[in-house]
């Protein structure tokens, strides 16, 4: 599984550092080839020496030697891999990584990665806790970069508390996983719809909705993360929009500008997941002036969006799977199954308001994947792990058709 990946391990001063020539030996070992990259602090904890030999290549440090001129590409290292993971993370190279500083080989290679990159951070229990490395972490999740947790247990420090670099065997673990489940979506083109649209009434009112975007933010993401190139075409929305290198988006405000954006790119796509919530009418009118408060009643007169789902799921050819997402507050599993045959779409998700802890803005959500002839049920979870398993369900779709 790990025969021929490229893995670049980047290895920062923490004390955990010595751990890394054991992940670099049990990857090496699998068949992958390793580039260690540290940065200059990182040798006072593990000789370079130690790791050159386990990886069987020269440990990069320095952006050039002085003596000869010769320098280490940085781009060329970025563009090398397959997968970049950067073990022990100190809280010094945290901050680096979310605030783009590029003062040595590791952060210029980092921001060079087109890979994905995960970090196996490791600090002592209070520098772990600090509102700054929760903000820092809360940021590099943002950025796209995956985590594999410190654990709890006993810290060079003498401390017992959280901040205990994952043991490599982990690490390697997390890294056959990735390595198994990824890349299933590798060169495919995916577009994703997210968030509520807003419909313009004047200047300063629109009708909108509570969608918050989080569910098509990590369906952008977990699509991201199987190598797709993601084309997100999202609605006012107050968090963070994802910003990965395999996620291109696009931000609009109404029904008909989310439509026009879908029509462009619809045709070169392999997948289309239609999850954002579309207003399904919009003023007749946009008023000019800002509409004055007359009457005890006010009359608006409201017509039909373009049905984006609809469209698209009629216009698809056989190759392209079209997914749509259903909101119902009765007769759920029944409505959803008329939609799913009224839009042509090979799978909707079903989400559920009845159902705590699913829904608008939540963190979580309770669906259930409604399918000709099948359903299943997939129960509350965080909204990543859902959209991974939503993006597993379009995997098998997607196979399905090429046979
Ligand atoms: C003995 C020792 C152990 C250290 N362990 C850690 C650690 O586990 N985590 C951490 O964030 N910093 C640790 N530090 C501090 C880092 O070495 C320091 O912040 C350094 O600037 C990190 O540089 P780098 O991120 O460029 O490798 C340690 C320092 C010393 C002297």
């Amino acid at each position: 599984m790990l025969a021929g990946r490229k893995v670049l391990i980047g290895i920062t001063g923490g004390i955990a550092a010595y751990k890394s020539a054991l992940l670099v030996r049990l990857l090496v070992k699998a068949g992958a080839e390793v580039q260690v990259i540290m940065t200059p602090s990182a040798s006072a904890f593990v000789s370079p020496l130690t790791l050159a030999t386990l990886s069987k290549r020269p440990v990069i440090s320095e952006y050039f030697k002085v003596e000869t001129g010769e320098w280490a590409n940085h781009v060329e290292l970025g563009l090398w891999p397959d997968l970049m993971l950067i073990a022990p993370l100190t809280a010094n190279t945290l901050s680096k990584m979310v605030h783009g500083l590029s003062d040595n080989l590791l952060m210029t290679t980092y921001l060079s990665a087109r890979c994905p990159v995960v970090v196996a951070p490791a600090m002592d229990l209070d520098m772990w806790k600090h509102a700054t490395t929760r903000r820092n972490m809360q940021l590099l999740e943002q950025d796209g970069v995956y985590v594999i947790p410190p654990a709890t247990g006993e810290l060079a420090s003498g401390l017992f508390g959280e901040g205990r670099m994952a043991e490599p065997e982990e690490q390697f673990e997390w890294i056959q996983n990735f390595f198994s489940k990824s890349q299933s979506l590798s060169g495919q083109k995916v577009l994703i719809t997210a968030g509520p649209t807003y419909e313009a009434l004047d200047p300063v009112r629109f009708i909108g909705n509570h969608s918050s975007g989080k569910m098509g933010f990590a369906l952008a993401k977990a699509c991201a993360a199987q190598g797709a190139e993601v084309h997100l075409v999202h609605g006012p929305v107050s968090i963070p929009v994802p910003q990965h290198p395999q996620i291109k988006v696009y931000s609009i405000r109404s029904a008909q500008e989310m439509f026009a954006q879908c029509e462009l790119l619809f045709p070169n796509m392999a997948i289309t997941i239609c999850s954002a919530a579309v207003a399904d009418y919009r003023p007749e009118v946009i008023q000019e002036e800002k509409i004055k408060k007359k009457g005890d009643t006010l009359q608006l007169n409201l017509v039909k969006n373009p049905d984006i789902l609809k469209t698209l799921g009629h216009a698809k050819k056989p190759h392209q799977v079209v997914i749509g997402f259903a909101l119902e507050t009765t007769n759920e599993l029944e409505n959803a199954q008329g939609k799913l045959h009224a839009k042509q779409a090979d799978l909707i998700v079903l989400n559920s308001m009845r159902k705590d802890g699913s829904g608008f803005g939540t963190d979580t959500n309770h669906v259930w994947l409604v399918e000709v002839g099948r359903v299943r049920e997939l129960p509350l979870a965080s909204k990543d792990h859902i959209a991974e398993s939503i993006v597993q369900a379009i995997i098998e779709i997607k196979d399905e058709k090429q046979v």
